[in-house]
Formats: C-alpha cells, structure tokens, sequence
C-alpha cells in the first residue's frame, strides 16, 4: 500500500492510473478504523481495481464543545488494517494541506434540506463540513466509485444529494452497518464509553428492534416510538431523537409501507447513532 500525504503526489499516482484504464474506488474515513470501516473497503475492493482510502479527522464537521481534539488518532495501527484489506493507496493530508487557505472564509458545500432536523438539530453545520470535505476529497481523488456505510443514514441521504445536484459522476455505493456479537454499531466513538456504559449500549439496537416488531404488528407509531423511548429512558439514556421516517428522509406518508426507524442518544457524553429499516403492515 502506498502513503499519501500530499494532494500532488496522490494526483500524480492517480492520474497515471487513470490512463492506463483503472477503476478507482474511493473510501472516505476519519481512521481510528474498526470492522466496519474495513467492511466498505473490503466492497471497495470487490467493485474497483485500484482502492483508495483517505483518513482525514476534519474540522469543519465538529462544532466547538464537540470532540475534534480528543478525536481518537491511531494512523500506524490503521495503516496496518487498510493493508492487510487489501487497501492499495492511503491518503492522509493534515488539516493545512486539505485547507491551505485556512477555515476563515473556507468555500463551502451545503446541500440545505437532508442537512436539517435529526442530526443536524444538535449538530448545526455538521453536514456543511461533512458535504465540504467529501466534495473536496471526490475532487482530488476523482473515483469512479465512493463507498459509505449506513449507519451514518443521515449523512449518506446528504452525500448522495451532493453527487446528484453537483453532477459528480461517481457511483455511490452503501454498505449494511458492522455490528458487534452484541448489536452494537461499530463506530470509533464506542471506545469512550466505561465497561459499565458499554454492557448498556447495545439497548439502543435492541429497542429499535423491538420497535420495529411492534411497529410490523400494527402498533400505531407513535405508541411503538413513546414505548421506546421510556425504555431507553429508564436504562439512562438522553435521547437525542427517535423518529420515524420515509426511506428519503421526507415525513412519513399514512399509507407508506416502507419507512426508517432513526435514533441518535448520549450514554453519558458519548453519542450513539443507529438506524434500522422497517416493513409496515
Ligand atoms: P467515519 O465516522 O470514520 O466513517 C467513515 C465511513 O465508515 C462512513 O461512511 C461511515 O458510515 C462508515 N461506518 C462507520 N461505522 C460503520 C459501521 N459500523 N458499519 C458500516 N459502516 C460504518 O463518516 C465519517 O467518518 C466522516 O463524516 C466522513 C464521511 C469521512 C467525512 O469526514
């Protein structure tokens, strides 16, 4: 695998590719990489000839009490997972290479409507940062292909509304969340929670489950939804949002047959995020 720490080295390697006919499969990352992470390489891998991944922990999509500084930093151990994945080409910038001219007065991309409500109510901005960074990363990197995982719903929703409006062409490609034996999600942010919290954590799969279940029965939503909500509740979760909505993320139409079950809550400061896709009757 080669590393990349400079957009004109990475450039100079993939325009090379590129004429010589290669796919290439683009997967972004902020690193601290788990299963999950590798399961959108090892997809990268299975539908391009030459697979890119970029670890890249950006600014502009934390907001100022969010955790940026403590953001976990673990490139040599990534770098060994992305190889033994069969990762060819890791791209690393640090924060000046990416935004050389600064974060003051940064161009940016927003893509208004998918950004608003779930996530964003808490996180306002996340979604420019995120839009921004992703259409700086498709610019540099040019691939044919762009791989995203799921569990970040919200953000997909947003990504390929950015790719559609903006005339990318590039084939965006989704992959079912990674969970642990336990259901957990995967994410790099479950290594802030004590052993205490994380026994809890895998409630918040199981109660969307459970929704789900109640929901397919023909429980109306809101009663499946206020059954849930007090069960995380009483296990000490703050919900963030528990909410039911159409596979676009539009509200919910009264005779929609397929709809997602999205869920964001803090066990203690750490924030989890789980979605899941549900049948109605
Ligand atoms: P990060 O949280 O590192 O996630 C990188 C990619 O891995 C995202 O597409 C995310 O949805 C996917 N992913 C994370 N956990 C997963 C799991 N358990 N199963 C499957 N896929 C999973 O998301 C970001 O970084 C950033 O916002 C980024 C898109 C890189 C822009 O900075």
């Amino acid at each position: 695998m080669q590393t990349f720490h400079t957009i004109a080295a990475l450039r100079q390697a993939l325009t090379k590719a590129r004429a010589a006919g290669v796919r290439i499969a683009l997967v972004p990352t902020m690193g601290n990489l788990h299963q999950g992470h590798l399961a959108l390489v090892e997809e990268a891998r299975r539908r391009a000839d030459l697979v890119v991944a970029s670890i890249f922990v950006n600014p502009i999509q934390f907001g100022p009490s969010e955790d940026f500084a403590r953001y976990p930093r673990t490139l040599d151990d990534d770098r060994a997972q992305l190889e033994s994945t069969g990762c060819d080409v890791l791209f690393a910038p640090d924060v000046d290479t990416l935004y050389p001219n600064g974060l003051d007065g940064l161009t940016q991309v927003r893509v208004p409507k998918v950004s608003q409500g779930l996530c964003a109510a808490t996180r306002p901005g996340h979604f420019d940062g995120v839009a921004t960074v992703v259409s700086l990363l498709f610019h540099i990197v040019g691939p044919d292909v762009a791989l995203f995982g799921n569990k970040d719903y919200q953000q997909l929703a947003v990504i390929r509304k950015l790719v559609a409006d903006l005339h990318f062409p590039i084939e965006i490609v989704d992959v079912p969340t990674v969970r642990d034996a336990d259901g957990l999600a995967l994410s790099s942010r479950n290594g802030y929670l004590d052993r205490e919290q994380r026994e809890r954590a895998p409630l918040l799969a199981r109660s969307l489950r459970s929704i789900a279940e109640r929901l397919a029965q023909g429980i109306p939503a809101a009663q499946a939804l206020a059954q849930g909500r007090d069960t995380l509740e009483a296990q000490g979760f703050v919900i963030d949002y528990l909410e039911l909505r159409a596979p676009d993320l539009a509200p919910l139409d009264g005779d929609a047959r397929q709809a997602i079950l999205l869920a964001a809550a803090y066990l203690g400061t750490t924030r989890l995020l789980d979605n899941l896709a549900v049948t109605l009757p």
